[in-house]
């Protein structure tokens, strides 16, 4: 059983899980249009974890016996000047993200509904692994500093990456 006011930030959450991917598809096409390959690729196996996380909400919203409301979003920002541009540009939005499950946990927390606690802690934990990611490969990118023997090096490790959906 969800609350009015839960179920509405649960429905709110599916629509920025969605908007996630499609930022990221943006991404990946500021990449492509650079001839990032591999940076592409890694926005495209990202968009795929978001369309993930957004089926996890309607799944867990429909399984609680809620009404899944699908709605639109604006559109994502498609120019960046830089790749370190479009890595800061993810990691701010993933900090947004935590923000709104830490909201959505609050919310839960205070109606003591144990069922969306227990869900909602998979997404916690996987935020930390978000921000990790992105906070990782925005160093490097600093690091490397348009050089490009390490920016050929970054990408192609980045084209091995692969969407596995997680067992949880
Ligand atoms: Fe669904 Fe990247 O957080």
């Amino acid at each position: 059983m969800l609350s009015e006011k839960l179920l509405e930030e649960l429905n709110e959450q599916i629509k920025y899980e969605f908007f996630s991917a499609n930022y990221y598809l943006a991404m990946a096409a500021y990449c492509k249009d650079q001839n990032l390959e591999g940076f592409a690729n890694f926005f495209i196996v990202q968009a795929e974890e978001e369309r993930f996380h957004a089926m996890k909400f309607f799944n867990f919203i429909d399984e609680m016996g809620g009404k899944v409301i699908i709605t639109g979003y604006d559109d994502p920002r498609t120019e960046f000047e830089s790749l370190v541009d479009v890595f800061t540009a993810g990691l701010e939005h993933e900090q947004f993200v935590t923000n709104r499950i830490h909201h959505l946990m609050d919310i839960s927390m205070d109606e003591k509904n144990y069922p969306a606690i227990s869900f909602l802690n998979w997404f916690v934990d996987e935020q930390v692994e978000e921000e990790s990611t992105m906070t990782d490969l925005l160093s490097k990118l600093k690091l490397i500093n348009n050089n490009p023997n390490g920016l050929f090096m970054l990408d192609k490790e980045l084209s091995t990456r692969t969407f596995v959906p997680p067992k949880a």
